[in-house]
């Protein structure tokens, strides 16, 4: 296997079948055991030392009063205590081979399979990720540890060179040295997890800074690292705001920043570690994923049978919240009036309610900000454009908010522009393939898409214009896995390569060449 192939050996980590009844009752018990132990103490945790474990609280989004962990508040002193730390631990972790890093990894992932119950119960708590959602980001997170792990002992054989007579020329790939990692709540294990996971598979030390709203998660995260071997001082936990993460990126001791999260932090975090003050002898490395704006485009001859369900799937689970979901769809005129009679009709009658309820379609977004800036978009979109459907709100307490589509909103709407990510989609009529696309194009974002064609030169037409990292064919948008969808956005989306895939890792070192000359050099003369 050379670097950038995908490993042979790596499989998909089996989702639950939660049609099946003891599958249900088994996470459902996992929940009520979780229920006994909350709220979760998660530490500071800086070079295996446990610090504070309180400033940060997380609740659960779908009753606030539920207070699901407790975590110090790590600010900027512990930040710089955890990379001093990461100094330490990134010498012994990168003098181990590849081997011996990746067992541990896999180590690590068998640790979330036995958990993973627990985890998905922990999630659903947390952030209220349905069921289905929930056991699919721990899948995802096994999926990383396991990926990486492969694709680390590949790496470090290096590639191939041409030899020429006299020389030899070998390109190894080293560590880059402290990586500080940013991880938003969305997918709050899978996501630290890969990021945590590619940094530690090529050698790196880690700091670890989880989303303020997910604590829990990360905590358990960083546990079955440490517990399958990963030294304190390579991996410490700096629970936190967003201050942690500001003062991570300043520090000139961190080499790589590995960020998912908004366009806003991101594009704040990418001026800030271009910075290169005096004393710090290398430039900063930024992976950074970020917001999109997703369009699904439908052609005339589309299938709305396979259409209408796969956007509202899209646009709705979750309630909007995955950086992948549907935002906006792009409709040829002629299919325009059928597909928002069926679209309207599919999103009056969604289920809203409680993430612990297998029934629920749409969980409440993850807090009251994210409740309002939802609520806000919603009347400008009723003030831009029409309403053309709206599910009920959901049960009083927790932070709900109604599925909505919107039609016909005026070019300049905001709705239209911006991220709202949360339960708004919105629909706009398109002369053709091409117009939609000319729309596309015009976007800042460029991170998923979607269309919907019987056409084969259409599809190939549109696959040859989209900017968009990930494109879907006839299918829902949402739901990347690991080495079969490699994932990640362009333009203001992303400026890394694609999480999942075979060139991810390769951000987290450096290559050097080294170019012998084996000519006979001659007899040394004492
Ligand atoms: N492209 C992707 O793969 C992907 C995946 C998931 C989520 N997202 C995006 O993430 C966003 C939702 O997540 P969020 O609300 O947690 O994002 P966010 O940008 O608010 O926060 C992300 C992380 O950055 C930290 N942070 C905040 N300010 C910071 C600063 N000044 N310096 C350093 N770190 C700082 C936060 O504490 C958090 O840990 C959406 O925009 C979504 O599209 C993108």
């Amino acid at each position: 296997m050379t670097v950038t192939e995908q490993p042979a050996a790596f499989r998909n980590e089996p989702i639950l079948e939660l049609r099946r009844a003891p599958a249900r009752e088994s996470l459902l018990q996992a929940l009520r055991a979780l229920d006994t132990r909350l709220p979760l103490a998660v530490p500071v945790l800086i070079g295996g030392d446990r610090g504070a474990t309180e400033g940060i609280d997380s609740t659960d989004p779908g009753a606030p009063e539920r207070l699901i962990a407790r975590a110090g508040r790590a600010g900027a002193d512990d930040a710089a205590a955890a990379v001093e730390a990461a100094v330490r631990g990134a010498r012994e972790w990168a003098s181990r081979p590849a081997a011996e890093r990746a067992q541990i990894l896999r180590a690590a992932a068998d640790r979330l399979r036995e958990r993973r119950l627990e985890l998905a119960a922990l999630q659903v708590r947390e952030c209220a990720k349905p069921w289905g959602e929930a056991d699919g980001d721990v899948c995802e997170a096994v999926d990383f540890l396991e990926y990486y792990a492969l694709q680390a002992i590949a790496l470090e054989r290096g590639p191939e060179l041409l030899q020429a007579p006299g020389e030899r020329n070998t390109m190894r790939y080293v560590p880059r040295g402290v990586a500080a990692v940013i991880a938003p709540w969305n997918f709050p294990l899978a996501i630290p997890c890969g990021m945590t996971a590619a940094a530690l598979a090529a050698g790196n030390a880690v700091v670890l800074k989880p989303a303020e709203q997910s604590p829990g998660s990360a905590g358990a995260l960083v546990e079955a690292l440490h517990a399958a071997g990963v030294p304190g001082d390579a991996l410490s936990l700096v629970p936190g705001y967003g201050e942690a993460g500001a003062a991570l990126v300043r520090d000139p001791r961190v080499h790589v920043i590995a960020f998912t999260g908004s366009a806003a932090v991101g594009l704040e975090i990418v001026r800030a570690a271009g910075e290169t003050p005096d004393g710090q002898h290398h430039v900063k490395r930024v992976v950074a994923e970020m917001g999109g704006k997703n369009c699904v485009i439908v052609d005339s001859d589309a299938d709305l049978d396979d259409a209408v369900p796969e956007i509202v799937r899209s646009a709705f689970n979750y309630a909007g919240q995955k950086c992948s979901a549907a935002a906006r769809v792009l409709v040829h005129e002629a299919a325009a009036d059928d597909l928002l009679e069926r679209l309207s009709g599919a999103v009056d009658v969604l289920k809203v309610g409680q993430a612990e309820s297998f029934a629920t379609e749409v969980p409440p977004v993850i807090e009251r900000e994210a409740q309002d800036r939802v609520r806000r978009y919603a009347e400008i979109a009723e003030r831009d454009g029409t309403i053309v459907g709206r599910a009920e709100g959901g049960p009083g307490e927790g932070w709900f908010c109604a599925p909505t589509v919107a039609a016909d909103l005026s070019p300049d709407s905001a709705v239209l522009w911006e991220e709202v990510f949360g339960p708004l989609l919105a629909v706009t009529r398109v002369r053709d393939t091409d117009e939609a696309c000319d729309i596309v194009d015009s976007l800042p974002f460029a991170l998923t898409g979607g269309l919907f064609s019987r056409s084969p030169a259409t599809v190939e037409r549109v696959a040859a214009r989209t900017p968009v990292g990930n494109l879907y064919v006839n299918r829902g948008i949402t739901g990347a896995m690991v080495a079969r969808q490699p994932f990640g956005g362009n333009r203001r989306s992303g400026s890394g390569s694609k999480a999942g895939g075979p060139d991810y890792l390769l951000q987290f070192v450096e290559p050097r060449v080294v170019t012998e000359n084996t000519m006979r050099q001659g007899i040394p003369v004492e």
